[in-house]
């Protein structure tokens, strides 16, 4: 089928976290209609192994190809680590976009000393897929990656500026390896709700002036040049539609998904597997 402006975006992540994504898309897309997917029902994927995570992923790519769509945005740094040339290969010409590359080139594009920290899940880390695409995109860059799990079910809780929260970003932020770096990748959907934590941290105990990458808005201008580059840009309508399926559901996920979103939405249960 030929892909037509009038379709929606499809949008997937393992959870709610990705929904800073769709918040940073619908800012930017106004017009475009968004089929969100959060796979509920095995998050989190930031400890599971990659094949996992790939065999997730693609039974939602499926997913999102029949409804059909004409973009598909892996909304989650895991998933984009572990199946994005996956997906992108079951996607055929539906074009994929993964929450990775757009941050690396705004990193690349904002540090001046070369020196690039990342933190993010687990499994994102042990990829190395961020050292690896950075390298690439400035050579000889010194690169710091930290995984830093326990942040992910902090900010679910709700927990971003208390006693705990502060002393969690401090453990994970004292890491000596930080220390002279001017740039540093948020290389995990839910961390931009903490990043004027994060970049307080810094501005107090190290001596450069640091530049946070909140992923969310490089990946929606990428989507955005993605886009208009496929002339599938929608650019007049009256309201878009969204749509918000989950894998699984309870009602602690509308609190979170307020966190995210900073608004209620209605989430249908959707069984993919
Ligand atoms: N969405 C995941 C990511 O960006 C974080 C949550 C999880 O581990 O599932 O890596």
């Amino acid at each position: 089928m030929a892909l037509s402006k009038d379709l929606p975006i499809g949008i997937f992540d393992s959870g709610l976290g990705g929904l800073t994504i769709v918040k940073a898309m619908q800012a930017l897309l106004p017009e475009e209609d968004l089929i969100y997917f959060g796979d509920t029902a095995h998050l989190p994927y930031g400890d599971k192994s990659p094949e996992l995570v790939q065999s997730f992923a693609l039974a939602i790519t499926r997913f999102l190809l029949s409804q059909p769509v004409k973009a598909i945005v892996i909304a989650c740094n895991t998933a984009s680590a572990a199946a994005a040339q996956a997906v992108a290969a079951v996607a055929g010409e539906v074009p994929v976009f993964d929450v990775i590359s757009p941050a690396v080139s705004e990193a690349a594009r904002h540090s001046r000393n070369n020196r690039i920290g990342i933190i993010g899940t687990k499994t994102t880390v042990h990829s190395h897929v961020y050292r690896t695409q950075l390298s690439f995109a400035l050579s000889g860059a010194h690169i710091v990656e930290k995984a830093t799990p326990l942040l992910v079910p902090m900010i679910e809780e709700g927990w971003l500026h208390n006693a705990v929260s502060q002393d969690v970003i401090d453990a994970y932020m004292s890491d000596t390896g930080f220390f002279d770096i001017d740039t540093l990748i948020l290389g995990c959907t839910h961390y931009p709700l903490i990043k004027n934590q994060i970049a307080a941290y810094f501005e107090a105990n190290y001596p450069n002036p640091i530049t946070v990458i909140d992923s969310s808005l490089a990946v929606a201008n990428a989507v955005k040049a993605g886009l208009t580059q496929n002339d599938l840009l929608r650019t007049q309508r009256s309201k878009a539609h969204y749509q918000y399926f989950l894998s699984d559901y309870t009602i602690h996920f509308q609190a979170a998904a307020k966190l995210f979103l900073e608004r209620e939405v209605v989430f249908e249960k959707k069984e993919v597997f």
